[in-house]
């Protein structure tokens, strides 16, 4: 997957910019502040819709505009073979161009809108590391499922549409919860049963798609982990929400099913199998939790409320580790989405990499860049002279960086 040009309009500090890149390693160099990370968080928002600093697609419109614009233009290699360009475009309901009364959300692929998220995803991978990665081991649930829902998106896109269609279930269930205003005397169970039968059904398939990338991604980033740490600390990534997810694995393990589950690619009567019986654990503690729902005003269970557990030697690292372990483990579990990326579309995905190369020690970097030979790469820094010295030391290849030079929401190539 190489990006050939990147456009932007009324992104972050950028007004416009048509910028072509190049085709291996792009060295994004600039004082702080002028625009290096607004740069690769414009490629990451373009090719999988979310950005990885912000939920909110109005801080990414520049201050006192009314939408944003990014389109990249690309060699379509890999999955899809043909694709060349995609185009997210966000208004508000500011907006001139925008007459629906609403924020709208326009994507593009070669130049034709589509209505399906499950379509555009896919196309343009791309792995970002930043220093938000942090919040992925030490921040709140939240960071951790925005990950897994990322990762999982981008290998099986349809899942995007499952996690918005799961979203509109608990808005409106929660609108039904609080029409109670807190009194339980009488429950209509019709409404609340309608509710709780689509999202169980919906949910089923969310939780078998979550615990088999929890499965893969564990078992990548202990891998990765162990190179990190020289072996001497063992990380290991759980998948937690409803207490039933473990009598799962237990139904599965007694009727020797847990291979079938876990393997690449599992068998259908496996899965009808698991996604029944998920089913109706989640009826059953939909029903449960409805008078406590009511009380609380929310719905207090749901895959909304799942969470990974990462350990390290089986303790839980958000609470118990130093801030270099967290560090390491963050890496090892976006390295592990790299690996699972490059297996799944048989190609690599375009590496952003901000601010974290500098902080690398060489095996680090080596355990970063080791596989990607042939993928582009953009790495930002502040500092040219140094970033040209190390990068000697861990380009193996005979590769052309490209430089340039970001200066307040503009950016020059230099020689
Ligand atoms: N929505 C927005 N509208 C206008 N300006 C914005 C918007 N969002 C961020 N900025 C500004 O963009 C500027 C550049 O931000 P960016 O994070 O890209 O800096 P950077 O070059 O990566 O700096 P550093 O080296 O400190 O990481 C900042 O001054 C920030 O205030
Ligand atoms: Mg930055």
């Amino acid at each position: 997957m190489i990006i050939r040009n990147i456009s932007l309009e009324n992104f972050r500090n950028y007004g416009r910019l048509d910028l072509d890149v190049g085709p291996s390693v792009n060295i994004v160099c600039g004082n702080n502040a002028q625009g290096k990370t607004n740069l690769v968080e414009a490629i990451s928002v373009c090719s999988c819709i979310t950005s990885h600093r912000t939920s909110k697609d109005r801080d990414l419109i520049k201050s006192g505009e009314s939408g944003y614009k990014i389109c990249l233009e690309f060699d379509g290699s890999g999955y899809y073979g043909s694709v060349a360009s995609l185009e997210n475009q966000y208004l508000t309901e500011r907006s001139p161009l925008n007459n629906s009364g609403k924020p709208r959300r326009q994507l593009k692929i070669d130049g034709l809108l589509t209505t399906h998220t499950n379509e555009y995803l896919g196309h343009c991978n791309t792995v970002i590391f930043a220093p938000e990665d942090l919040n992925i081991v030490k921040g709140a649930p939240q960071h951790r499922r925005k990950f897994l829902n990322m990762l999982i998106s981008k290998v099986s896109p349809s899942y995007y549409d499952l996690i918005a269609r799961m979203n509109r279930c608990i808005i409106q269930k929660t609108a039904l919860i609080k029409s109670y205003r807190g009194n339980d005397a009488y429950i209509r169970n019709d409404d609340f049963d309608f509710w709780d039968i689509t999202m169980a059904d919906l949910s089923s398939e969310i939780i078998i798609k979550r615990m088999r990338f929890v499965n893969m991604i564990s078992k990548k980033a202990s891998e990765h982990h162990s190179v990190i740490s020289d072996g001497r600390e063992v990380l290991s990534v759980s998948y937690v929400g409803m207490p039933f997810y473990r009598e799962i694995e237990d139904h599965l393990k007694e009727k020797g099913l847990i291979e079938g589950f876990y393997a690449e690619n599992m068998d259908e009567n496996v899965y009808l199998e698991v996604k029944k019986l998920i089913d109706s654990y989640l009826r059953a503690a939909f029903r449960k939790s409805r008078k406590n729902d009511i009380e609380k005003g929310i719905c207090t269970i749901g895959i909304h409320r799942d969470d990974i557990d990462i350990k390290l030697n089986g303790m839980v690292m958000r609470t118990y580790c130093s801030q270099g372990q967290q560090r390491s483990a963050a890496l090892a579990l976006k390295l592990a989405e790299l690996e699972i990326l490059r297996k799944h579309y048989h190609s690599s995905p375009v590496l952003l990499l901000d601010d974290v190369f500098s902080e690398l020690d060489k095996g680090r970097r080596m355990g970063l860049l080791a596989g990607m030979d042939n993928a582009q790469i953009f790495i930002t820094c502040t500092d040219r002279e140094y970033i040209e010295k190390e990068l000697d030391s861990f380009l193996l290849k005979d590769v052309e960086p490209a430089f340039f030079r970001v200066m307040n929401g503009t950016v020059e190539r230099e020689s």
